[in-house]
């Protein structure tokens, strides 16, 4: 997930589950990647994954990002990285949390439930630069998933920190957020999604 625009390199699938991925080769994936819309399958932990996950984590930070899925780098793998920074109205202290404490790596996540009421929020993507729209979620989620450490763990989230996890929960399942903007988002963004079509081709 994406606060403010960024660039970033297209390129195509990079993946081939026979070989070792090498964690400098990956690339941010751009819309419409075709990768953007697989779905992806969970990993078996090895050395291999952990080294690709912190490469994501670096690649995050790099792109200003607060969240980054495995298929916008372009690999079809069940795992994504998050890490959502303290601000005014956000707090890892908080329970549910709404704010990280740092890096947050999560394996073969599966979203446990979520409650409430879904409500609005604008949300930007990696692979979408400058496309920003509103985004209906559920406001508190709880994700369990393996750490970076091949540990399992079980997490609940709200506010923007709970958005995020199921922003890039959505990537692993090919969904993006212009499957879930209204027509009057998608309109105020017409200009941006059209150009990185035209990119593409
Ligand atoms: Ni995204």
């Amino acid at each position: 997930m994406h606060a403010r625009g960024g660039s970033a390199a297209a390129s195509g699938t990079l993946y081939d589950a026979t070989m070792t991925v090498d964690p400098a080769s990956l690339k941010i994936q751009l819309y419409p990647a075709s990768i953007l819309r697989e779905r992806c399958e969970p990993v078996t932990y090895t050395d291999n994954v952990r080294a690709v996950a912190q490469r994501m984590v670096e690649m995050m930070y790099k792109a200003d990002g607060v969240g980054l899925a495995a298929p916008q780098v372009g690999l079809p793998w069940m795992l994504f990285v998050a890490d959502v920074p303290e601000d005014e109205g956000r707090s890892s202290e908080t329970t549910p949390p709404s704010a990280s404490r740092g890096a947050e790596v999560f394996i073969n996540p599966e979203i446990v439930g979520t409650a409430g009421i879904p409500e609005p929020m604008a949300e930007g993507c990696l692979s979408l630069p400058g496309v920003l729209g509103e985004v209906f979620r559920p406001p508190t989620v709880t994700i369990r998933a393996l750490d970076l450490e091949g540990n399992p763990f079980e997490r609940t989230a709200t506010g923007l920190l709970g958005r995020c996890y199921l922003h890039e929960y959505d990537h692993l399942t090919g969904v993006l957020i212009l499957d879930k903007m209204d027509d009057r988002e998608l309109r105020k963004n017409k200009t941006l999604i059209s150009s990185l079509e035209r990119r593409a081709k």
